[in-house]
């Protein structure tokens, strides 16, 4: 049976970091796009599909925005229930805040508990797909790559892996732990379903070279996975991490010597790079995964969108959830607009809409199945109300073009405006639907 899904539909005709934004990213009124087992089969004018398609059924969204799914590109689930902690930086925050609460996912109710608890939320912000870590307990994975497949989401993840002493006691693996354990699960898990394996050291700092090494080998017997860590967040974190590893040439090198630099690596905030590693990261087709709220939380940085772009980087966006005070991509699109202006690049919706659905799924090597709205994708489909509160619906009286009315929302929106969510073509219960 087919669902016809109609309403304002976004879609993509190229990036418009490199295109005049407005014909890169365009608008359609009236249009329907026909689903068909999950996937989207036709997209056309609205009057014209439901004469076409007459046993269709027809969720019908009016001026609403019918935008791909948000794609969040680096999270921490085990962190949903700290998220928003108080007053510290990286290191301490980790260490006061982040630790104990994933020692708690050894325990499999738990970890289940917070990964339903997560999903849930996410849908509820229009997050179709995300790249999370774990913790180091391979339960922690399992319960989340089972969550996911419960609800039908495409999901990247992986065991995050930390043997050395700078991490606590009570949350360590060993580089002969960390690759056998991977390893299961990516036998279990990598290709199963809608899941993707992410091999993935939490950072530098916390592994030994031994690990790095033991898991740029486990990468190279299964190059399809992909890779996710953390690179150039905070400045005492480089600088700590070049006393660890005094022979490093810079941070990325820590990961370079041990095979983990090369197209399908994830390298998230991204932020203080030297030349060398911008120019290594663009030669070797990584991704850099930028993840605004948490940078300003966490009093990280700026990361400089303009410029990455121009390097022509993959550029994920991403909540970084529980580093970000946000689950919302919405929220995040708000942040990446504030620290844009702050480095001297003002956004345009098109391209904060790009970055966190297209931008993210290219970032992740899923553009072929996620990401935009398009004959032949996977329908995984956000509805936008782009008037979900008073003070932004007063606002959109006083619009010229469609661009000025997705704005607001962009920067004022939250899970109120999240009309609904679709997965693989069936709509979640959950987001408060608003079919017309
Ligand atoms: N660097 C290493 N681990 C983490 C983490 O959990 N969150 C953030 N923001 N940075 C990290
Ligand atoms: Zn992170």
């Amino acid at each position: 049976m087919d669902t016809l899904i109609s309403g304002n539909i976004l879609t993509f005709e190229g990036n418009p970091f490199d295109h005049p934004a407005l014909s890169a990213v365009t608008v359609q009124p009236d249009t329907a796009v026909r689903v068909r087992a999950g996937k989207i089969v036709e997209i056309g004018p609205r009057a014209t599909l439901l004469v076409a398609y007459p046993e269709a059924v027809h969720h019908a969204y009016g001026d609403n925005l019918v935008m791909p799914g948000f794609i969040d590109a680096h999270a921490h689930y085990p962190q949903t229930a700290m998220i928003a902690s108080w007053g510290k930086r990286l290191i301490d925050w980790l260490n006061t805040y982040t630790f104990p609460e994933e020692s708690k996912f050894s325990d499999p109710a738990y970890a289940a508990q917070i990964a339903e608890l997560y999903l849930d939320l996410l849908l509820a912000n229009g997050t179709t797909t995300v790249t999370s870590f774990c913790t180091i307990h391979p339960t922690s994975v399992e319960a989340l790559f089972r969550a996911a497949a419960a609800r039908g989401m495409r999901i990247v993840a992986g065991k995050t892996c930390m043997d050395r002493d700078t991490a606590p006691a009570y949350l360590r693996d060993t580089a002969q732990s960390a690759y056998d354990d991977s390893k299961a699960l990516i036998e279990r898990w990598h290709g199963n379903g809608r899941a993707t394996y992410a091999i993935t050291p939490r950072f530098s700092p916390t592994s030994t070279p031994e690990q790095l090494d033991a898991l740029g080998k486990l990468w190279a017997e299964y190059p399809t996975c992909l890779m996710q860590t953390h690179l150039s967040e905070q400045t005492d974190e480089i600088e700590w991490v070049k006393g660890l590893y005094p022979n490093a040439r810079d941070y990325l090198d820590t990961y370079e010597q041990f095979g983990l630099v090369r197209e399908g690596a994830l390298f998230g905030h991204a932020i203080h790079l030297e030349r060398r590693e911008i120019d290594r990261l663009r030669e070797m087709d990584c991704s850099v995964i930028h993840c605004p709220t948490s940078n300003t939380f966490i009093g990280s940085g700026l990361f400089d969108m303009g410029a990455r772009t121009r390097d022509g980087l993959r550029v994920g966006l991403a909540t970084d959830t529980g580093g970000g005070s946000s689950f919302s991509m919405l929220r995040t699109m708000a942040a990446t607009y504030e620290v844009g202006q702050l480095t001297h690049t003002a956004l345009h919706p098109a391209q904060l809409l790009w970055l966190a659905t297209f931008g993210s799924a290219h970032a992740l090597h899923m553009s072929d199945k996620v990401g935009s709205i398009a004959v032949g994708m996977e329908a995984d489909i956000a509805v936008i109300d782009l008037a979900s509160t008073p003070a932004i619906a007063q606002r959109t009286l006083h619009v010229n073009d469609i661009w000025e009315s997705i704005f607001p929302t962009i920067m004022m929106g939250d899970d109120r405006a999240i009309a609904a969510t679709y997965v693989h073509g069936q709509r979640v219960a959950q987001p408060r639907d608003r079919t017309l």
